[in-house]
């Protein structure tokens, strides 16, 4: 199979879809790999890294023309919506249900669309997004330690504090893979951290595997805004699949909150979980409401390229073997989680919730498989 990486060309958008080490292992297994100059630049793979493992260096023309199998990273901005065809495979991050026009494009030319984020085991784990997850929870306890600095507007307190001065505290609202993440980062950074979780089965999981030495409380309003008051940095982690994020921290408890305090609501990707949040970005990632510093950057791995475009691939690159090894259809018949990963075949919405979102005709993958001609 020809297998073409694009360069990505969203706005501030620097990780690639396939590293150099990727690359050899597709070219070993028999494959044709197509690099679009430049593609790794932003993740510091050079073109002659590519090279050195077999793949080949093309013009974008190229990559998108000739490739059976196309990956990227972001969904297709518009100037990139004539490119789409019958044909070509596309395995990329796409978020359609929040995305009509692309949605449309996609049914229109005929292309077949695979989006990494709903990819989704028996299981109901989410393996293309976890990655992605973990580095934001990470970071949002490293940008909480940054941010409490007094030149950056912060209460002028050092997380873990020094021997005879307490360590900062740490509150955490939802205990999944970013609360775990920025937990175990604000524990290594000497920090006093409670999380606040909903569910009991995952605070037996995280108190075995944190070794008791963070506190976990059963979230309630009331919880909530008794612990923002004492926190020095909130992480907002909530997720309700499918939803909103709910609007767990109001105006009311943030007035509660110390002056100099810093929210980072990771869960801004979902409407955020506190009242006052709304997106920033990377340059600039903070403003101010009622002297608490509001850090809620949408697609905060964006700021680690490398970090995440290894991360990334680490995870896709066995989906990606699996559709170049043995082509789409026999790949998502032998393992249900590519399968659910289908949002569009032959010009069908094949998955449900994107259907829903945009009043249009759903049909199971299962029916379009059974209407193609065979082979
Ligand atoms: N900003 C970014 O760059 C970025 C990057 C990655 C993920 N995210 C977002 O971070 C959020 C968390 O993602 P995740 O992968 O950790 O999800 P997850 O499903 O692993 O974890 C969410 C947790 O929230 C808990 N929860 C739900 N309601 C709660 C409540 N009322 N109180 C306390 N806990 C509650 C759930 O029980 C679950 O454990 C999502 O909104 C995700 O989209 C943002």
């Amino acid at each position: 199979m020809r297998i073409g990486v694009a360069k990505e060309i969203k706005p501030q958008e620097y990780r690639v879809a396939l590293t150099p080490a990727g690359a050899r292992e597709l070219v070993q297994s028999g494959h044709d790999v197509v690099i679009e100059t430049g593609a790794g630049s932003g993740s510091q793979f050079a073109d002659e890294q590519y090279e050195a493992n077999g793949a080949r260096i093309a013009a974008v023309d190229e990559v998108w023309e000739t490739a059976d199998l196309l990956l990227k990273v972001k969904e297709p901005i518009a100037s990139e919506y004539p490119r789409l065809r019958e044909g070509l495979v596309l395995f990329t991050y796409l978020h359609i249900a929040a995305d009509e026009p692309l949605t449309r494009a996609l049914l229109e030319s005929g292309i077949t669309a695979v989006a990494y984020e709903t990819v989704e085991t028996d299981q109901r784990a989410l393996p293309l997004l976890a990655p992605m997850s973990e580095i934001a929870g990470r970071l949002a306890a490293q940008a909480g330690a940054y941010f409490l600095e007094k030149p950056l507007g912060g209460r002028g307190l050092l997380l873990g504090g020094v021997p005879g001065v307490a360590p900062g505290r740490v509150l955490v609202i939802g205990g999944g893979i970013v609360g775990y993440n920025a937990a175990v980062i604000a524990l290594g950074l000497g920090a006093n951290v409670t999380i606040l979780e909903r569910s009991i089965d995952r605070m037996r999981h995280l108190d075995e595997v944190l070794s008791g030495r963070v506190s976990l409380v059963m979230s309630s309003s009331l919880q909530i805004e008794e612990s923002v008051a004492e926190a020095d940095v909130v992480i907002g982690a909530v997720l309700i699949p499918g939803a909103l994020a709910p609007k767990l921290v109001t105006r009311e408890m943030l007035r509660g909150m110390k002056d100099g305090a810093v929210l980072c609501d990771v869960a801004i990707d979902q409407g955020g979980c506190a009242e006052t949040s709304r997106p920033t970005t990377h340059s600039e990632p903070v403003y101010e409401v009622d002297g608490v510093t509001h850090y809620c950057v949408a697609n905060m791995p964006g700021a680690v390229p490398i970090t995440s475009t290894k991360a990334l691939t680490n995870a896709t690159l066995p989906y990606v073997e699996a559709i170049a090894d043995r082509g789409l259809r026999e790949a998502v018949s032998r393992d249900p989680a590519l399968a659910r990963g289908v949002n569009v075949l032959d010009g069908r919405l094949t998955y449900e919730a994107v259907a829903e979102a945009h009043g249009l005709d759903y049909t199971p993958l299962e029916d379009v498989l059974a209407a193609r001609v065979p082979g």
